[in-house]
């Protein structure tokens, strides 16, 4: 890490190196069309451009939507399909000291997309094959330095939200997760909670606008340990809590 060796420079010091995932994929299934979800990449854009402001060093992959940074610091990288995402993390993920993987990466994808072609319309109907996607964050986790940071997002119906972050922050070994509602995807406002391996209570800081969040979120990512490891981390906590 660098700071600005310049003392009459008024930008603050590039403090770590920030890699944001956000926004939806488009897995095809011809020439035009996709698979696709509503997440709109409002959180990771919002990230993204409040990091920039406090001299992190941001990454920005961001998929197919119409919402982007401001922030002429932002690096971004456009992403299309969970493929395509793969790769360019894969490359991106070594430069980083913290991943934050807030892209809705699709779960399926069409087995055989026929890209070269529009499919006609039968009035019998077409049946699609899917296959699973790679797990992508489960797989950058898994070859993680200790001085990197993940952490990843859950999204699922409130009330099996918390038990669903605990079990996936376990299995994915990330660092933090932000639990969120099912209505949160593409909204303007965010209700989430945090889990994360060093502490011990999950933390709900209330609904408040994806804005206010992002800098809720780097605070506490400012305020980490610099060094994690699943295996020196602290046991995990149940969800015991009443939110707020
Ligand atoms: N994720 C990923 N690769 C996938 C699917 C999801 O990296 N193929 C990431 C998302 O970016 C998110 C986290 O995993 O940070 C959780 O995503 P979610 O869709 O809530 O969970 P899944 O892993 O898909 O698990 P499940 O479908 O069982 O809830």
């Amino acid at each position: 890490m660098h700071s600005s060796q310049n003392p009459a420079s008024t930008a603050p010091p590039i403090r770590r190196r920030l890699l944001i995932t956000a926004g939806p994929t488009h897995e095809p299934i011809d020439a035009v069309r996709y698979l696709g979800n509503r997440s709109s990449g409002r959180l990771g854009v919002h990230l993204a451009d409040r990091a920039a402001e406090l001299g992190w060093q941001v990454t920005l992959l961001l998929g197919p939507t119409s919402i982007t940074p401001s922030h002429s610091g932002v690096h971004t990288v456009r992403f299309r399909t969970t493929a395509d995402l793969q790769r360019e993390l894969a490359q991106a993920f070594p430069d980083c000291d913290v991943l934050v993987m807030a892209a809705a990466v699709a779960d399926y994808r069409p087995a055989h997309a026929r890209t070269g072609e529009k499919i006609k319309r039968e009035a019998t109907g077409l049946s699609l094959t899917l296959e699973a996607t790679p797990d992508l964050l489960a797989q950058v986790a898994a070859g993680k330095r200790p001085d990197q940071w993940i952490v990843g997002f859950a999204l699922e119906p409130r009330d099996r939200m918390l038990d669903s972050a605990l079990k996936k922050l376990e299995r994915k070994s990330l660092d933090m997760i932000v639990a969120n509602p099912l209505e949160t995807m593409d909204a303007e406002g965010i209700d989430a909670t945090i889990l994360s391996r060093t502490t011990t209570e999950p933390v709900a800081p209330g609904p408040m606008s994806k804005a206010a969040f992002a800098d809720f979120l780097l605070g506490l990512l400012d305020a980490r340990p610099q060094s994690s490891r699943s295996s020196q981390a602290p046991a995990l906590h149940q969800p015991t809590h009443s939110k707020r």
